[in-house]
Order: structure tokens, then C-alpha cells, then sequence
């Protein structure tokens, strides 16, 4: 896609702390921009990534040293919804993600895999049709729609057991680990963010239980730390990393605020003092809600309590563009050597993203009809800076992914 007439003028930051290295847990990376979780589509029926996914990274990991956080990845079936979202919680999985990792590797990047679990969001009738149960901290739906799609099914939401939370954190979040060591990831990224399971635990909207897992913060964090604790000796601290959204009311109806992040971050910060630091920690700015823009009478608070409470590497990410050409927000934020940057949406439509920002260059806009399409038309379809290459988009329209294992 070549749409010269929706760019974005920006000033370049090659002279900024962004094109500086930094280390990243286990790893030292070139420069501070990190390439966001995007939830694309493209991976097959049974959630086995694709050639139009290794295309997708390859190509975003151009600029070597560039960490490239996965979209969403289930952590087992039982988290499942979306239709051609990936997954990795078997060998076929973790063997076609190998390519990817290799293919990101070869350009000298890294790459972090985010595992999530879909709890209340998840589709009941593909649950149903798997022969799974649709289950969530507490049996609330996250909206009318999706009770009426539960019921229409006869297969409703249900609260998971206590076995049911044992069997995530001594089972299911440990095999989908190890099957990303087995990838080849660099990283492992716990998906706690926009209102998926381990977010619906900690908001007290979604999560009304009476046991030892809902009601005290202390209580609704436990199975994210739990998660923590038993992943630490499995992929080391230095290689895992958490996603926040504290302001986001994307799926839920009020944000999970700062102070049971506060608790958490507390909680991650002794473990960093007893010497197991995570990688990092990744929170998604207030000025984004999921994957839109939330006006600015609309922000529901800051994330400045973060960098006081926790003290090792941070990724921020949300409309970092939003006051181009001059990125003053962005050059602020990374004044100090343990913040990176990481795109989303900039990053869909302009694969060489990390030069761009270095010299200058003009940014494609994203075009967000093409967002969650199952095809190549909109996904590995647009030029790099000095490109010129015109897509046939019916042809484009007609490729779809081919599973990689
Ligand atoms: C199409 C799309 C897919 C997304 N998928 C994910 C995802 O899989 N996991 C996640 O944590 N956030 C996801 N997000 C949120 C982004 O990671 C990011 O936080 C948000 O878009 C703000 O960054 P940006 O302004 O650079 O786009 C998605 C956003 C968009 C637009």
C-alpha cells in the first residue's frame, strides 16, 4: 500500500537517547523501540503461525537490535477465541514460532512472545465446539452481547474452580513457557492487560470471588504472582517481562487504577531486591484504551506511580506520535537509561519504522479497516521508506497464511 497522501511529518530522533543501546533484562539492545503486541489474524484455524507472520517480523526486525513483542499468544486452548490468532501450547505451535524467533534472530533482533488467556472475552461457541469450558474469575459477563452469544449456545460463563487456577499456574503458563524457550524466544511476556483473564483477576468488576483469589488486592494479584513465582525458575527472571493497562476500560467498565498496581509493583520490586529482576515491565499509557485513542477529557489518570515504586526497565506505549513532528512527550519519557518505546499501529504500515524514526523520514499512516483481516492485503503490503513496489490488492487478497509447521 503506497497512500502518499496520509503521512505523517516527524523531526528525526536519531540523535536522541532512543538510538542509544540499553540492557533488557538478559539482553542488550540496540536502540529503545520495541515493536508492541498486535493481534493480526493471520495465523491458521488451529492457531499455528503462518508465512505472512514471519514475513510480518522478519521485516520489522530489519534494523538489528529492535525488540519484537508477538502479538497475543494463547497459552492454552482453553484461553481461545479470535478466529487465526496463534497459540503455544503445542510442538506444531512452538516449531512454526521457531521459524520466527530464527527469522528475527537472523536480523540481529529480538523477540518477547505475549501470553494471554482470553478468561471472560473468550468465544463460547469455539470453546463449545472444542469441548471446553468458558470460564472466568467470576461467571460476569463483560457485556450484554456476550451473554446473549453464551446462552444462544448453551455454553455459559462459569467461574473457574480452584483446581481450574491451580492447573493455570502449575501447568498451563509453565508449558506454554517452556514451549517458548523451545522457540527460541528471547523473552516471555505475561499478557495482564486489557481486560484478559489475568486482568479480569485484578479488577474487582470482573473478579467478585470469596475465596483467596478475589476481594483484597493481596488476594485478586495472587495468581499473577503466583504465575511469576513458578515462571521465575523456568525462563529466569532476566527473560520475562508483564504488560499493564492501569487507565484502559477496554472490555470493562472502570480501570484497575494505580493502587493494586502499586501492590504489584511492590511486590516485583522485592523480588528484584532478592535478585530476580524482571526484564521488564510494559504499561500501556493512559492516552490509549486497547487499540484506540481515549480523548484527553477522557484520561483517567498517570502513570508516574510506576517509576516510583518499580525501579528496573520499563516499556511504554500508546500514541507516542500524537504530538509529532517534535515527540516532546516521547523525548521526556526516555530521558533516563531504563525506558524503551514500543509501537503498535505505526508499526503495521511502515515496517522500517526504526530508520524512519532515526532520520526523519515520513510514517504511513495505519489503516485500520485491514487491521483484523485474515489476508496479506493491508498486512505485508506496505514499502519501506525508499520502496516504490505496487501490490496487486486482489492477488493480495487471495493469500492467505500457510501454516509454518
Ligand atoms: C490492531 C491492534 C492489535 C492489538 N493487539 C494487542 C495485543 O495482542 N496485545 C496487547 O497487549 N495489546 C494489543 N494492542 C494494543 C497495542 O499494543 C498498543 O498498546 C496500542 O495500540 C497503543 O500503541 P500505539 O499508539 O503505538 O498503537 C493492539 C492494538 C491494535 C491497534
Amino acid at each position: 500500500m503506497t497512500d502518499n497522501s496520509n503521512i505523517v511529518k516527524i523531526d528525526a530522533l536519531g540523535e536522541t537517547k532512543l538510538f542509544q543501546p540499553i540492557k533488557l533484562g538478559a539482553n542488550t539492545l540496540s536502540q529503545r523501540i520495541a515493536h508492541a503486541p498486535t493481534t493480526r489474524l493471520r495465523a491458521t484455524e488451529d492457531n499455528v503461525p503462518t508465512d505472512l507472520q514471519l514475513e510480518y517480523y522478519r521485516d520489522r526486525a530489519q534494523a538489528p537490535g529492535t525488540l519484537l513483542i508477538t502479538e497475543a499468544t494463547y497459552v492454552s486452548e482453553g484461553g481461545i477465541g479470535l478466529p487465526h490468532t496463534p497459540g503455544l501450547w503445542n510442538d506444531t505451535q512452538a516449531k512454526a514460532w521457531k521459524k520466527i524467533t530464527q527469522a528475527i534472530r537472523e536480523q540481529g533482533s529480538f523477540s518477547s512472545v505475549q501470553l494471554w488467556h482470553l478468561g471472560r472475552t473468550a468465544f463460547p461457541e469455539e470453546l463449545k465446539k472444542r469441548g471446553l469450558p468458558f470460564v472466568a474469575p467470576s461467571a460476569l459477563y463483560d457485556s450484554e452481547e456476550m451473554e446473549k452469544r453464551a446462552k444462544a449456545c448453551g455454553h455459559e460463563l462459569r467461574a473457574l474452580t480452584k483446581s481450574e487456577i491451580e492447573q493455570l499456574i502449575n501447568e498451563d503458563f509453565p508449558n506454554a513457557a517452556r514451549k517458548a524457550l523451545a522457540a527460541g524466544f528471547d523473552y516471555v511476556e505475561l499478557h495482564s492487560a486489557h481486560g484478559y483473564l489475568l486482568s479480569q483477576f485484578l479488577n474487582p468488576v470482573s473478579n467478585q470471588r470469596t475465596d483467596e483469589y478475589g476481594g483484597s488486592i493481596e488476594n485478586r494479584a495472587r495468581l499473577l504472582l503466583a504465575i511469576v513465582d513458578k515462571l521465575i525458575p523456568i525462563v529466569g527472571a532476566n527473560r520475562l517481562g508483564i504488560r499493564f493497562s492501569p487507565w484502559a476500560t477496554f472490555q470493562v467498565s472502570k480501570p484497575e487504577g494505580a493502587e493494586i498496581h502499586s501492590y504489584i509493583l511492590q511486590e516485583l520490586q522485592k523480588r528484584a531486591d532478592d535478585g530476580n529482576e524482571l526484564a521488564y515491565v510494559s504499561l500501556v499509557e493512559p492516552r490509549v484504551s486497547g487499540i484506540v485513542d481515549v480523548s484527553a477529557e477522557d484520561i483517567h489518570g498517570s502513570n508516574d506511580f510506576v517509576s516510583k515504586i518499580w525501579k528496573g526497565s520499563l516499556i511504554k506505549a500508546g500514541n507516542y506520535t500524537y504530538n509529532a513532528p517534535k515527540f516532546t512527550e516521547l523525548v521526556r519519557d526516555i530521558d533516563n537509561d531504563r525506558t524503551l518505546v514500543a509501537w503498535c499501529r505505526f508499526f503495521t504500515s511502515n515496517p522500517d519504522l526504526v530508520a524512519r524514526l532515526q532520520n526523519g523520514y515520513p510514517l504511513q499512516h495505519y489503516d485500520r479497516d485491514t487491521f483484523y483481516q485474515p489476508y496479506n492485503w493491508g498486512y505485508n503490503t506496505w514499502n519501506k521508506y525508499d520502496e516504490t513496489k505496487e501490490y496487486d490488492e486482489e492477488a493480495e487478497k487471495k493469500r492467505v497464511g500457510k501454516a509454518l509447521a
